[in-house]
């Protein structure tokens, strides 16, 4: 049976109309004003915007890091994310050292079938360039894994050197995908970690004094002059600091194409928040880590300006109970990472379009239509228009909702937002035509998800 949504407002990254939307077949068919009924079921959204699903193009679910793994698995990640109005990921399949990528590719959608609620895509962890690395690139390409992440972090479990880098980059020149950086130099923490560990400061809030924002700039800049190097695109992973934001906007006013994006945490919180007592800062600890306050307002700006593109969450949760308490005697030792795959667009769009900071049609390109694009997915997802997945959000302006582990959906003993107050909601949330969640009711299933085969775009965005 068609669906015909009726009565809304309809905001794209571009546009923002009164119109009815007809769906068949989990497709778009018709945007325009007084669609007939036709026996179609009807969704009336007066007094609400309908735009694209949200596209959260980083997570990290059901992931082995830190001695232990992520707490949401697929299913229960995707579910959350959904409630939240998201309607596709992007999540991280990680190579193994000396094993191909094809291993891991297999690995990841076994966790990914018979999970996932909504659609997804993978991107490839690159450790190892050896024997025939360059080549599987090239292989993930032909499976719609269009971008690979390489850590210039994390010393011995991630890192890699700026040869590999390089020679990554170089490949993706040729073979159109793009390359995600974690930008941080980690030879440099590593050592600034040691000092800090004989000085006997093992507490949480170390983690964050021993990462400063120069390090992560330092690292942008040289991830950004290697691509301009190797000719080819390259993208921040969850950009932190204004120090790191100044080197992506001075490369892009220079014309480089350099994209970038952040997360709620980097955008709502601060470094403070890692001298909670009781351990509690472990539940802030995450790479790269939190900013002093000045931090904020930069990101914000960034946002507003172009000179960042995306959030993203990065959500990567892991219990404070029996996870986080691994790193007690050790900050070192504390699981990386923290959770918000559901609370994305409500903190985008309370703290972003609310309080004045950003459009409408911006909060919609930064958290969905930007991410289709640079990913390789538009305009099947992240667009309202003919052809396009029937993936929306009735988001309701006037919802009120207090975020609280209490409440939430993800698989996490916590919230980093825990009883932040956001108005502005997702009632009802479509994947492919059929309606996933309303009204605060869950009405998918697992494993209907699909993966997505992405574009590899070749510079296309430019
Ligand atoms: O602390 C973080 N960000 N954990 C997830 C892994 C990563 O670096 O993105
Ligand atoms: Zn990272
Ligand atoms: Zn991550």
């Amino acid at each position: 049976m068609n669906t015909l949504i009726r009565n809304g407002t309809i905001v794209t990254a571009s546009r923002i109309i009164r119109a009815d939307v007809l769906i068949e077949d989990g497709k778009i068919k018709e945007v325009r004003e007084d669609i007939p009924e036709e026996g179609a079921k009807v969704i009336d959204a007066a007094g609400m915007y309908v735009i694209p699903g949200g596209i959260d193009c980083h997570t990290h679910l059901d992931m082995p890091f830190g001695g232990t793994t992520s707490a949401d698995d697929f299913e229960t990640g995707t579910r959350a994310a959904a409630f939240g109005g998201t309607t596709s990921i992007v999540d991280f399949a990680i190579q193994g050292r000396g094993t191909k990528m094809r291993d891991a590719l297999d690995t990841w959608w076994k966790k990914a079938e018979g999970r996932a609620c909504i659609d997804y895509g993978l991107h490839m962890i690159v450790t190892d360039l050896g024997g025939a690395g360059l080549e599987d690139m090239d292989d993930m390409v032909r499976e719609g894994v269009a971008s690979f992440k390489l850590f210039m972090a994390y010393p011995n479990v991630l890192m890699v050197d700026d040869a590999t880098i390089f020679k990554a980059l170089a490949q993706t020149a040729k073979n159109g995908a793009l390359i995600c950086m974690h930008a941080e130099n980690g030879s440099v923490i590593d050592v600034i970690i040691a000092r800090a560990l004989a000085e006997g400061k093992t507490a949480p809030v170390y983690h964050a004094l021993t990462r400063p924002p120069r390090a992560e700039a330092e690292a942008v800049h040289r991830a950004i002059a290697m691509a301009e190097i190797a000719g080819a695109p390259v993208y921040i992973v969850h950009l932190s600091s204004e120090d790191a934001l100044n080197q992506v906007r001075e490369a892009r006013d220079r014309g480089v194409p350099a994209f970038a994006e952040t997360c709620p945490q980097y955008l709502l919180l601060s470094i403070e928040e890692l001298e909670r007592p009781n351990f509690e800062g472990a539940k802030y600890v995450f790479t790269p880590p939190l900013r002093p306050k000045e931090h904020l307002p930069k990101l914000w700006d960034g946002l507003k300006h172009d000179h960042l593109q995306v959030v993203s969450t990065d959500h990567c949760p892991f219990c404070f109970e029996d996870q986080k308490i691994l790193g007690k005697d050790d900050f070192t030792k504390i699981p990386n990472g923290g959770p918000g795959i559901e609370n994305r667009l409500q903190l985008i769009y309370h703290h972003g379009v609310n309080q004045g900071k950003l459009t409408l049609n911006r909060f919609v390109e930064i958290t969905s239509t930007a991410p289709a694009r640079i990913f390789g997915m538009y305009p099947r997802k992240g667009e309202i228009a003919p052809g396009s997945d029937a993936d929306i959000v009735i988001w309701d302006p006037n919802a009120l909702y207090t975020i609280s582990a209490k409440t939430h959906h993800m698989r996490v003993d916590y919230s980093m937002f825990e009883g932040f107050e956001v108005k502005g909601n997702a009632r009802t949330v479509l994947s492919r035509g059929e309606v996933i969640v309303d009204n605060g009711e869950f009405q998918g299933k697992a494993g209907r998800g699909n993966y997505l085969r992405r574009e590899a775009r070749g510079g296309a965005w430019k």
